[in-house]
């Protein structure tokens, strides 16, 4: 019988780093062996503050470049050495990263600013949208994630600081990434938005179309919205496992858990 291999579900994407090393100033922040990201449906990276989390996901997406070492991403065109890429580059092979510094969304409503990101792209990040959609698509995907998140009025502009977050999330979704990191995507949110972003981190992940990384200092959300979480610390990468086997690992409680980090 013939094989039908576009009928089969495409491997989840993935990413890989080997031999790792970020230093500022002189000093090392990141210092990585080799790291697997992508196994699970969402992935979690914890740490205390200043632990290298955010350069990852940065050297991952050429904010930052590498002093030494490979990332290589593994999507649907095959392998892509990410380390020799700018970030559009980056982008527009489906990795992307949601950012834990809100955006400015002073100028525009909250529809604008979406439509736009599709439009005329103001960030690289966006410039391939549409490309494969139809612009009623695109207007319907954006219409989805309003209601989804119930905003008040898309026709005003972003208010809270919730509102910015979230929008910042739904700019990262409509490019449908392969790869989505989120850097703190639920930081300043109240708990029922909080709870949202948490639900629908959780059905992408269960999809299985897209892997995810998320970056949080909310420990309830990593523990019940992460397959698998990576802890790190002083810019090594300490231990991976299931949420029960790391929340319970002696050496993530001295460092982290048992009290004397500050909530990010
Ligand atoms: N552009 C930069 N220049 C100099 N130092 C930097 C720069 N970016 C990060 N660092 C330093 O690298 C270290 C790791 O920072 P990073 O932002 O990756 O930590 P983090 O784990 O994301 O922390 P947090 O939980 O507070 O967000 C910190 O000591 C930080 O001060
Ligand atoms: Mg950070």
């Amino acid at each position: 019988m013939e094989s039908t291999p576009s009928t089969r579900p495409a491997p989840r994407a993935s990413l890989v780093l080997t031999d790792v090393v970020k230093s500022f100033g002189g000093r090392t922040v990141a210092d990585i062996p080799h790291l697997k990201l992508g196994r699970y449906g969402v992935e979690g990276l914890i740490g205390p503050n200043g632990a290298g989390k955010t350069t990852v996901t940065k050297l991952i997406t050429g904010a930052h470049s590498l002093d030494r070492g490979t990332i290589s991403y593994h999507g649907p065109s095959g392998v892509i050495d990410l380390s020799q890429l700018p970030s559009h580059r980056i982008a527009r092979a489906g990795v992307v990263k949601s950012n834990q510094v809100i955006q400015d969304f002073e100028t525009l409503t909250i529809r604008d600013s979406l439509l736009l990101a599709a439009a005329r792209p103001r960030d690289e990040r966006f410039w391939y949208l549409g490309r494969s959609r139809t612009s009623a698509e695109l207007v319907n995907d954006i219409d989805g994630y309003l209601e989804y998140f119930r905003f008040e009025n898309p026709d005003r502009h972003a208010l809270s600081a919730g509102e910015k977050k979230l929008l910042d999330i739904i700019r990262c979704l409509l490019v449908k990434p392969k790869f989505l990191l989120l850097d703190e995507p639920t930081a300043g949110l109240p708990q029922w938005e909080t709870d949202q972003v948490k639900e629908l981190v959780r059905q992408l992940g269960a999809e299985g179309e897209i892997s995810i990384l998320i970056i949080e200092h909310d420990l309830e959300l990593m523990w019940s919205v992460c397959d698998y979480v990576h802890f790190m610390a002083d810019g090594k990468l300490l231990l991976q496992g299931t949420p029960d086997e790391v929340r319970s690992d002696p050496t993530v409680i001295e460092k982290y858990l048992g009290g004397g980090h500050v909530e990010g």
